[in-house]
């Protein structure tokens, strides 16, 4: 797929500006806060509707403005598209594909398909599993846009359910001694309330569930992928390994067991969930370790060695997306290359080549090869302005 042109209107620093892409790497250089890692951002909205830094829609608004817009021109094997995504101080999103308003966020996911690849991927390795599983939803949102939709259910129940345990946390204290946790009746509830909570339990696993299978499957798929990337990478010296650790054990792996499993699993927690206020299994609490040499990779490896394994991520990822869209996915470097060693470097263009539409944001032209800099369009970035 490739990516005819980008049109931003009062989205972070920029005002009014419209990029036509002419070449298969853009190159977009310039100092420190000028708009260069902002460009990047505008195209992963338009790819997953979500942002890696974490920024609320007011964030992503001009300072002083009510609405940002972001357009874009985006060219497939099936015909050409135009994407348009307009997000407001107040949080209101509205999508539109060729000029028409699509209502649910899920038609409009899976148009356009991007892999982020920034220095705070480092984080994917030293920091904790929230990190990991943001990525892998994202991830599988450009895998199965349906699965943005499953999650926000299971989201939207959890938050209901913890609401109710919140509000029934000190009734549950006050006729609970704290030491008396482990039985397997909740007591200090009434039976509409427990009632209630049956309720909340049941969506809970069957949302919790869709959930789980599909980040199991991911997983299954990407980590051999990613493997032998990391393979190739590093020598041949390192084995790495991704494992999903979902909260609810997965030995069965039909739906209907995975449930029953879930649902006993929330019921031996239930004294502890009231206690706490909080629920305590679940797709929320999963993890994804990561493990080099049968050690987890935090402790495992130097600097370099944990950008191996980021890079080796990247490259799976991008060469999953192919292998499900049936279409090259653009990628999105963001200041990591200059942080490669050169023979890191080397693999990873040799993996991108012209196939992969990649935009590359640095703050100096120097760390490129001279080769490379001829096939590559540059455009320069300053205080929100390209300048051609
Ligand atoms: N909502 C907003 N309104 C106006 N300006 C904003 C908004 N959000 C961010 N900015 C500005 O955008 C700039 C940061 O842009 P960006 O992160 O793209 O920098 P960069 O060119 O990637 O820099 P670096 O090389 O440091 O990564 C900052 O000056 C910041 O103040
Ligand atoms: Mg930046």
């Amino acid at each position: 797929m490739y990516l005819q042109n980008l049109h931003l209107r009062q989205f972070r620093n920029y005002q009014d500006q419209k990029v036509e892409f002419t070449a298969a790497k853009t190159i977009l250089v310039g100092n420190n806060a000028q708009g260069k890692s902002n460009l990047l951002e505008a195209v992963e909205l338009l790819a997953t509707l979500r942002s890696h830094r974490m920024a609320r829609d007011r964030d992503l608004v001009r300072e002083g403005e009510d609405i940002a817009q972001i357009h874009a021109t985006l060219e497939r094997q099936t015909g050409i598209s135009d994407l348009a995504l307009t997000l407001r101080r107040n949080g209101r999103r509205s999508v539109a594909i060729n000029g028409e308003s699509v209502r649910r966020q899920m038609d409009f996911l899976g148009v356009l398909n991007a892999v982020q690849f920034s220095s705070l991927d480092l984080d994917l390795v030293r920091g904790g599993p929230e990190g990991r599983r943001n990525w892998l939803d994202t991830l599988l949102i450009q895998l199965e846009p349906v699965y943005a939709h499953i999650l926000q259910q299971y989201n939207h129940v959890l938050r209901q359910r913890n609401a109710f345990l919140k509000k029934n946390q000190d009734s549950a204290r006050a006729k609970r001694p704290a030491t008396a946790l482990s039985a397997a009746m909740p007591a200090g509830l009434y039976s509409t309330q427990h009632s209630e909570l049956a309720v909340w339990d049941a969506q809970l696993v069957t949302t919790g569930t869709r959930v789980i299978r599909r980040r199991d499957r991911a997983i299954q798929r990407l980590a051999p992928i990613a493997a032998a990337w990391h393979a190739s990478i590093s020598g041949s010296t390192e084995v790495l390994q991704i494992n999903y650790l979902p909260s609810v054990p997965l030995e069965k792996s039909h739906p209907d067991e995975i449930q029953q499993a879930f649902l006993a699993k929330i019921q031996q927690r239930t004294s502890a969930e009231l206690y706490r206020g909080t629920t305590l299994v679940g797709p929320h609490r999963d993890e994804v370790e990561l493990t080099i040499n049968q050690t987890p990779a935090r402790q495992y490896g130097s600097q370099g060695q944990q950008r191996t394994l980021v890079l080796a991520l990247k490259l799976a990822e991008l060469q999953l997306i192919e292998e499900v869209v049936n279409e090259p996915p653009l990628l999105l470097l963001d200041d990591v290359l200059a942080e490669l060693d050169p023979s890191r470097q080397n693999q990873l263009l040799d993996a991108i080549q012209d196939r992969f539409q990649t935009l590359i944001t640095t703050t100096h032209l120097s760390s490129f090869d001279a080769q490379w800099l001829n096939s590559s369009q540059i455009l320069f970035v300053e205080a929100g302005k390209i300048l051609l």
